[in-house]
């Protein structure tokens, strides 16, 4: 029926242009647009309702044999992008019609013909086999050969503190991982490079980057700048780790003006993302300070369910000018997530939006605490921005940007984690905001920040070159020369040209992207700064205001702003709405710097007083 209409529709368009009638392109295209939002809608709906049955419900209640809506979607996105190419060459006018044509999704992978695509399915399947249910084999009894990454080796790794153990499972995960996935993966490459042609796309790295608007080669020169924007602070970061790692391992295997090995400075920096309830080892720079406990404060204000959290997030975004959550939505729309990971590594909040509709669910994890009070003000967020944008058309309820949502919700979370607020609001004491409390708190947010960021900046940029063919054959080396350039790490042992260790960080998503993440940390800051410098709360060069203190709450003009951003969708690029939330019209990286500068100046300091390196030599142990 729907492909009928199609059908239709092709028909129609053909038949004017034949009569050459002077039909107004705009007209057509507005008739069909129409169609594709108000069928998109229906699709997505669906989509959303089965992920959402997953989310809560016990899979033995689940009813059988449903189909995945994917397909529905995927089948018809197929079916209308011949029509939509012909559309595009058309001239249309309004700026907004075109938009909307931009904003219907290619058919990616669907483009290619059948057997390459279950090609492409088996590769994508036997690739996260590999990394899901490889077995490795235990250090201290390498017959047992049944222990999974995640989680047997990853809680080794936490727990042991024996250097040569540590570097058996380094070796051990890409051993066993890298030569078997590196014929499906150049597979992938190949196929990833002809849907990109089959989409219309001159570079195999613009379909990669395709929702990041601009061509890719702009997209990686801001990020180029951002890193070198970046590196002065990463660098005394990196010398201060350095010689934190030399302390403990000695400097034989920490040696001066080298890279660090990747294998001791991961569990170094891994230590600042464990668990904040339990037996959380950090050395903090002022140990007898501490950091403040949030999942205490919730205790001691009693609020010891998630819904207390929502309510303590809903009155942190009315007091800044966001309308009220009605009371029935708790009630009608939130429900407990079922399959609750008894390590909390996945049980998070979520919201979850209708296509044209007021309606929104929340699914929460059952818990109160720390982790989950952050990530409720980010859940929170989603629904005012779900709300904002519905009157849009389908095509434009979406973020501008990926990530772009996350974000604003995380430049929340910095609002409602600083320690001015949390001392407001009962949780915290005013010794949090001395200076020593703030660099406690830099500190841990700076672990994991600010070595995330070249990370990602690296798997991004040699999955690019990759694609583009200036690296050939997945070279090995390459990938390491970009690692111990951009994050100072050497490999634990030498390594080779045909090895393959740039998936061992993919772990299972051939097709995940990192590029936007990257963005959205440093829009995450930027967005934060600008709202704090229109409160008044930040003030630059001023000590009694400084950016990472800066407490939202209470400021009622920031509502509006953000919400007017928000209900912009994906009308607009994301430059333009950033422009209407900001000011701003492009990444700008100061916000993240102003936001880390008294840690950068601590940095300073105690690596100058203990005449630390900083930098490194490049050693390219890799031939
Ligand atoms: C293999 O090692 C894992 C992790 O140390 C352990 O849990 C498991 O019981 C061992 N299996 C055998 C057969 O020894
Ligand atoms: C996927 O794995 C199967 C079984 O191990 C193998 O026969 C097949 O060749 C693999 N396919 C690709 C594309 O690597
Ligand atoms: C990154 O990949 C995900 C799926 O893996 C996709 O949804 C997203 O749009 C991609 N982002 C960019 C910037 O291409
Ligand atoms: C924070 O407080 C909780 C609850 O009192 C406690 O279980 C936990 O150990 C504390 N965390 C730290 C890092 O002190
Ligand atoms: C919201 O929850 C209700 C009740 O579980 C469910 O019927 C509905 O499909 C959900 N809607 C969305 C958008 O997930």
């Amino acid at each position: 029926m729907n492909f009928l209409r199609i059908l239709i529709f092709v028909v129609l368009v053909v038949v004017s242009s034949c009569q050459q009638i002077p039909d107004d392109p705009n007209v057509v295209v507005e008739k069909f647009l129409n169609e594709v939002n108000e069928h998109l809608a229906v699709l997505y709906n669906n989509q959303i309702e089965y992920n959402w049955r997953e989310e809560v419900t016990d899979p033995k209640q689940l009813p059988e044999n449903i189909e995945d809506p994917i397909f529905e979607t995927m089948d018809y996105i197929k079916g209308v992008a011949s029509i939509v190419s012909k559309l595009k060459r058309a001239k249309v006018t309004n700026a907004n019609l075109k938009r909307q044509l931009d904003q219907i999704p290619e058919p990616g992978y669907d483009a290619l013909d059948d057997s390459e695509k279950m090609d492409l399915h088996e590769i994508i399947g036997n690739m996260s086999e590999i990394y899901k249910n490889v077995g490795l084999c235990s250090f201290r009894d390498r017959n047992n050969c049944t222990l999974r990454l995640i989680p047997e080796v990853q809680e080794i790794i936490d727990d042991t503190m024996n250097v040569e153990e540590l570097k058996y499972y380094w070796l051990e995960w890409r051993d066993k991982t890298g030569s078997k996935s590196k014929y499906a993966f150049s597979k992938f490459v190949e196929l990833y490079k002809k849907t990109a042609a089959l989409n219309g796309f001159l570079k195999p790295s613009d379909f990669w980057l395709r929702d990041i608007e601009g061509e890719s080669g702009e997209v990686i020169a801001t990020l180029d700048k951002v890193m070198l924007i970046l590196r002065p602070l990463f660098l005394q970061f990196h010398a201060f780790v350095r010689s934190a790692l030399r302390l403990k391992y000695g400097p034989d295997l920490i040696r001066f003006n080298e890279p660090y090995p990747q294998h001791l400075a991961e569990k170094f920096i891994g230590s600042s993302y464990r668990d904040m309830n339990g037996d959380w080892t950090i050395d903090l720079p002022y140990p007898l300070v501490g950091l403040v406990n949030i999942t205490a404060g919730l205790i001691a204000k009693d609020i010891t369910t998630p819904y207390g959290l929502i309510e303590t997030a809903a009155r942190f975004y009315t007091s800044i000018g966001m309308p009220s959550i009605p009371q029935t939505f708790w009630i009608q729309s939130a429900r407990p997530k079922f399959d609750v990971d008894e390590r909390l590594m996945t049980c998070w909040s979520k919201t979850w939006k209708y296509y044209s509709s007021d309606k929104i669910n929340l699914s929460f994890c059952p818990m109160a605490d720390e982790e989950r009070y952050t990530n409720m003000f980010e859940a929170v967020s989603d629904y005012y921005y779900f709300k904002s944008y519905r009157n849009q058309p389908t095509l434009f309820q979406e973020e501008p940007l990926p990530n772009f949502g996350e974000a604003i919700g995380k430049a929340m979370t910095l609002s409602a984690t600083s320690p001015r607020f949390l001392e407001k609001i009962g949780m915290g004491g005013p010794v949090y905001s001395s200076y020593e409390g703030r660099i406690n708190r830099l500190y841990l947010l700076g672990l994991r920040n600010v070595f995330l960021i070249p990370i990602f900046y690296v798997l991004d940029k040699y999955r690019v070159d990759v694609l583009d063919g200036r690296i050939e054959n997945l070279d090995n080396c390459e990938f390491w020369k970009l690692t111990e350039k951009f994050t100072g790490a050497k490999p634990p042992v030498q390594r080779s040209h045909d090895q393959f260790d740039a998936p061992s960080k993919l772990l299972i998503e051939v097709d995940d992207n990192y590029s936007s993440p990257t963005m959205s940390i440093i829009l995450q800051f930027q967005i934060f700064k600008r709202l704090c410098e229109k409160t008044g709360q930040y003030r630059r060069g001023d000590d009694a205001y400084p950016l990472d203190l800066c407490d939202l709450s209470g400021h009622k003009e920031i509502g509006p702003l953000v919400l007017n951003a928000m209900s912009l969708g994906s009308s607009k690029s994301w430059k333009e709405v950033l422009f209407t939330l900001t000011g701003d019209n492009q990444l700008d990286v100061s916000g993240f710097l102003e936001f880390f500068k008294p840690l950068y100046g601590w940095l300073q300091s105690i690596n100058q007083l203990n005449k630390e390196e900083i930098g490194w030599v490049e050693l390219n142990q890799c031939v």
